[in-house]
């Protein structure tokens, strides 16, 4: 018997929307993965091995190799993304976008714009876009509270309802980026299992499409 493919999955909310159209594609883990400690899931068929990381980890393992197969967000491939793998589906799930947000009714400066973000990249590529000059500041998490505490002017984040802005008294600016789930591919396992991967992408691609219903909306 051929060697599991290695998927490497984004932990959290994209993990628990992408795991039933995986069970519905024909691929589930041996026990189930909700509350468990465990990292690494064979699936029931044989075909596929399921390791769950953050998701800022997932290009990495796939890039080199580690994983043959990656889900994570846009936003993840957009901040750490880079050579080695092909992004080859949008699986539609886990929709939000990448924003820049202020303090309701905030002046901002005309001159360099202070941000916080975890996405420095994503900032960095687009305020030199816009042709601002900006000092970008690295953070880790609860970005909303950095121009509270006149650390920023700026926060880069992502929103998906706009509670947590509300709930801060921020306001999205600029839509930076629309974000979904992405698949991604080692560019090596394309090549060298090529049948398998086609069938795995087809059979998710069909789950994907069902799930969208006639309109194409989900
Ligand atoms: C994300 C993001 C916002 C929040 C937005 O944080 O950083 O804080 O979700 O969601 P909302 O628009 O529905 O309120 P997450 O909970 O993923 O944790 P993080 O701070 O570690 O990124």
């Amino acid at each position: 018997m051929t060697e599991p493919l290695t998927i490497a999955l984004n932990r959290g909310r994209i993990l628990d929307e992408f795991l039933p159209l995986l069970a519905a594609s024909g691929i589930e883990p041996d026990e189930p993965m909700a509350g468990s400690r465990r990292l690494i899931f064979d699936s029931k068929c044989g075909r596929a091995r399921l390791v769950v990381m953050r998701g800022a980890d997932v290009p990495t393992y796939v890039a080199y190799g580690a994983a043959d197969i990656g889900v994570t967000g846009k936003d993840t491939l957009l901040e750490y993304g880079g050579a080695g793998f092909y992004e080859r589906m949008d699986l539609g799930i886990a929709r939000c976008r990448i924003v820049s947000a202020a303090p309701i009714g905030a002046v901002l400066p005309s001159g360099r714009l202070r941000i916080a973000t975890k996405f420095v990249n994503v900032a960095k590529r687009y305020y030199a876009e816009q042709g601002r000059q900006v000092e970008v500041i690295r953070l880790s998490g609860a970005m909303e509270i950095a121009p509270l505490m006149g650390l920023a002017d700026l926060i880069v984040d992502i929103v998906d309802t706009g509670n947590t802005l509300r709930a801060n008294g921020l306001e999205a600016l600029d839509t930076i980026a629309h974000i979904s789930t992405r698949v991604i591919i080692n560019r090596a396992s394309l090549k060298m299992r090529f049948a398998e991967i086609e069938a795995l992408l087809d059979n998710l691609r069909t789950v994907v499409d069902d799930s969208a219903g006639p309109g194409g909306e989900r």
